[in-house]
């Protein structure tokens, strides 16, 4: 179970909240909220369907054995999950043998980076997952469009020949992905009708990429699964993924903190980082309201962000991801000299100086800096407790913005730049 430690921000009176927070679960279990339409994701790990996730869980296999790398084509939630789940399970160092690299495209539009990309898999066997919702993401077929093109230069133009190489997650019935899918035989995947892009990990749109990464997808969704039955209790006291939600809510809209700073201690969380924004800032950033979500990397950003967060513009509070068990660890050496003056620390653990440092962060900021710390601590990061956590932040963010009286669903915001864009590009209609 994800603890929660209030005590590093202030006084954060959660109890009255508790009946608020029972009503607002029972909206979310009834599907009567706003957004309701939109809630396939807090029973999925009942509900998935079987049959689909044997053939993920193939597909992943096949393209393990059979390319040297896999491109995940999409943005926003149909990349940012599946990128944070392959860094944080599978680390930060290319690929080994035993499973392709996963590249991330679809997400830009610069020239700068695609072109090198591109340019890097002329050589390689390489798939493609392309993932789209609609269907119509501009950036996403673009890049796609590149990709096929690609593949078919490969293979000098026999379209039957790239047939293996692309899958596609998308809508099951509908939008200009799927029909170019069913017209050239391409596999496909479901995200299904009721679940939003940012919703999406534990779906084909994650597990796919993840499978084909070597991730143990059926670990993933045992711990995605443990996360309904822990953090759908109506009950306050006893449910931290709640907790964490009246906190943050206390802190934005009576104590005044307009910004949430995410921060973990490994460089192999940056992406849970920004798909944890991604999912915080889409769902509440509306209607004027909401936190706006950040995430630094300590003791990294200690020596760039630190100085603000420790003395600059009282903006923020913390929520710091404590990982208790080191998935590996280094021991610091004995140096007969000591002209560095390390020996102090010889024999000691890399882990053991990190957690250190943490103790010591969170003392500084919170006592000495002022800055509110909310602690969320997780035995370790695998598969599993991956899967947990994510259900962790996504059950909280349902009633963080349900707190705030805005749809957690919804992202009416990002069409105002595609609609600016389509009428400068001439798109056909604007
Ligand atoms: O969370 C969301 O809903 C968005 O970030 C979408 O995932 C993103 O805009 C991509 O949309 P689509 O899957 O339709 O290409």
């Amino acid at each position: 179970m994800i603890q929660i430690e209030l005590s590093h921000a202030g006084k954060l009176e959660l109890a009255p909240y508790a009946e608020k927070v029972a009503q607002i679960d029972a909206c979310i279990k009834n599907k009567t909220g706003a957004g309701n339409d939109f809630l396939g994701w807090a029973d999925y790990a009942e509900t998935y369907d079987k049959e689909e996730f044997s053939r993920i869980q193939k597909a992943g296999r096949y393209i393990r054995e059979h390319f040297d790398a896999l491109v995940v084509c999409g943005i926003g939630g149909s990349y940012l999950g599946a990128r944070a789940a392959i860094e944080a399970l599978n680390g930060l160092l290319p690929a080994n043998t035993k499973r392709p690299e996963i590249v991330f495209m679809g997400q830009s539009f610069a020239p700068s980076y695609v072109k090198p990309l591109l340019n890097y898999l002329k050589d390689k066997k390489f798939a493609v997952n392309v993932i789209s919702k609609s269907g119509t993401t501009t950036e996403t077929a673009v890049i796609f469009r590149l990709l096929r093109d690609l593949l078919l230069e490969q293979a000098h133009g026999d379209a039957s020949a790239i047939q293996k190489s692309i899958y596609a997650t998308t809508d099951a019935h509908k939008g200009a992905l799927l029909t170019l899918c069913r017209k050239y035989g391409y596999e496909t995947f479901v995200l299904p009708d009721d679940i939003g892009g940012r919703y999406s990990v534990m779906t084909a749109v994650g597990t796919l990429p993840m499978a084909a990464s070597g991730i143990d997808v059926a670990a993933f969704m045992e711990g995605f699964g443990r996360g309904e039955k822990e953090f759908s209790n109506p009950n306050l006291s006893e449910n931290p993924a709640y907790q964490y939600a009246v906190a943050r809510y206390l802190l934005h809209e009576k104590r005044g903190y307009p910004v949430e700073l995410f921060v973990t201690y490994e460089p192999r969380f940056v992406q849970l980082g920004e798909w944890w924004k991604q999912l915080f800032g889409e769902s509440e950033g509306k209607d004027g309201k909401g936190l706006l979500p950040d995430s630094a990397t300590f003791t990294t950003d200690l020596h760039s962000l630190g100085q603000f967060v420790q003395q600059g513009n009282k903006v923020l509070f913390e929520t710091v991801l404590k990982i208790k068990e080191p998935c590996c660890d280094v021991v610091i050496p004995e140096d007969k000299d000591n002209l560095d003056g390390l020996n102090y620390l010889s024999g000691k653990t890399l882990s053991y100086v990190s957690e250190q440092a943490m103790e010591g962060t969170i003392k500084a900021h919170e006592e000495v800096g002022g800055v509110p710390n909310l602690i969320l601590s997780l035995e370790k990061m695998d598969a599993e407790h991956l899967g947990n956590l994510m259900y962790f932040f996504m059950r909280a963010c349902a009633m963080s913005a349900y707190l705030l009286g805005v749809n957690p669903f919804n992202q009416p915001g990002v069409e105002v730049y595609k609609k600016n864009m389509f009428t400068l590009l001439g798109k056909p209609g604007y």
